[in-house]
């Protein structure tokens, strides 16, 4: 079992993703630690413990950071995932409530207990994340490794022509985590949407198990029309599956190396770059995904969410 914190803005991808994490018989979700983007900070603490509940976990979940670490926050996605982040479906109300601890102290908590054993895997803005290693440094050599769905490389960006919107919320937090010395892997927009959920793929979960593919589905439609109504796709990309996916099947992904920045001001603020690799050979290794077997992808997603795992 690989034990992984996510930390994440739900969201209808990061609902796509979290039902995937939570039904993988190879994972151990920790916790769930919450942060502002699709949705306030509130919203996605409950949207994460509603989450849980549908998939019958018992993973911790902790509320984090409302505002990035400098700039004035932007606007939440209702128009891409709903007013309630769920496409405007409904779950039922959590049974429990949040740990008092914040997501950055959980971070850290669980990472110093669980020396060199957790992936850390970022679905939102990372201001919790840049919050953990403000609070403890030292997380750095204890996290077995740090993936990321965020940024593009190759490709336009979602939110400006340079930026994809989880480093456009918090570019000063995602120049941190970027520059922190551990094991990163960032996927971008340049694997992100490489891969489609159309109507017919989601339907077809649903029918096959309709706990949680049911929520899933009605929740996505919201999410493809959007897509349908700006590029034309008949479906939607799952951005934060990527982060997962790559979790359990590595193999799957083709990956490059280098030096990571962030632009943090002017037009081009939250644009990722990926340069020469100048690091010395003690310094952990940072790397990109750019390509992606998307056959594969989907094969998976469906087979997990439609098993008897758990
Ligand atoms: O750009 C895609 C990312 O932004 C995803 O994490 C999605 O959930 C939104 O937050
Ligand atoms: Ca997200």
């Amino acid at each position: 079992m690989k034990k992984i914190i996510i930390d994440t803005d739900p969201g209808i991808d990061d609902a796509l993703a979290i039902c995937y994490a939570l039904s993988h018989p190879q994972l151990q979700v920790l916790a769930l630690t919450c942060v502002y983007g699709n949705v306030a900070t509130s919203l996605a603490t409950d949207n994460a413990l509603r989450l849980c509940e549908l998939c019958d976990s018992s993973a911790l979940v902790a509320t984090g950071a409302s505002q990035p670490l400098t700039i004035t926050p932007h606007p939440v996605a209702d128009f891409v995932h709903g007013s309630n982040g769920f496409g405007n479906v409904t779950l039922p109300e959590a049974s429990r409530t949040p740990e008092s601890l914040s997501a950055a102290e959980l971070i850290v908590k669980l990472i110093d207990e669980n020396p060199g054993e957790i992936t850390l895997v970022a679905v939102g803005p990372l201001t919790n994340i840049a919050l953990a290693l403000e609070l403890s440094p030292g997380i750095t050599q204890k996290v077995a490794s740090v993936v990321i769905m965020g940024g593009t490389f190759h490709r336009e960006g979602n939110v400006s022509p340079y930026a994809e919107a989880n480093i456009w919320n918090d570019p000063h937090a995602a120049k941190l985590v970027f520059n922190a010395d551990w094991p990163l892997i960032v996927h971008g927009l340049d694997v992100t949407r490489q891969i489609t959920f159309s109507r017919e793929y989601l339907d077809h979960i649903a029918a096959e198990k309709p706990v949680p593919g049911t929520f899933l589905r009605n929740a996505a439609e919201f999410y493809i029309e959007f897509y349908n109504s700006r590029d034309s796709i008949n479906g939607c990309c799952p951005h934060d599956h990527l982060a997962l996916a790559y979790v359990t099947h590595p193999e799957w992904f083709t990956l490059e190396s280098g030096e990571l920045d962030v632009i943090t001001d002017g037009e081009q603020t939250g644009r990722t770059l990926l340069t020469q690799n100048t690091a010395s050979s003690t310094q952990a290794i940072k790397q990109i995904a750019t390509d992606v077997d998307s056959e594969k992808i989907l094969e998976d997603y469906t087979d997990i969410l439609t098993a008897n795992h758990r």
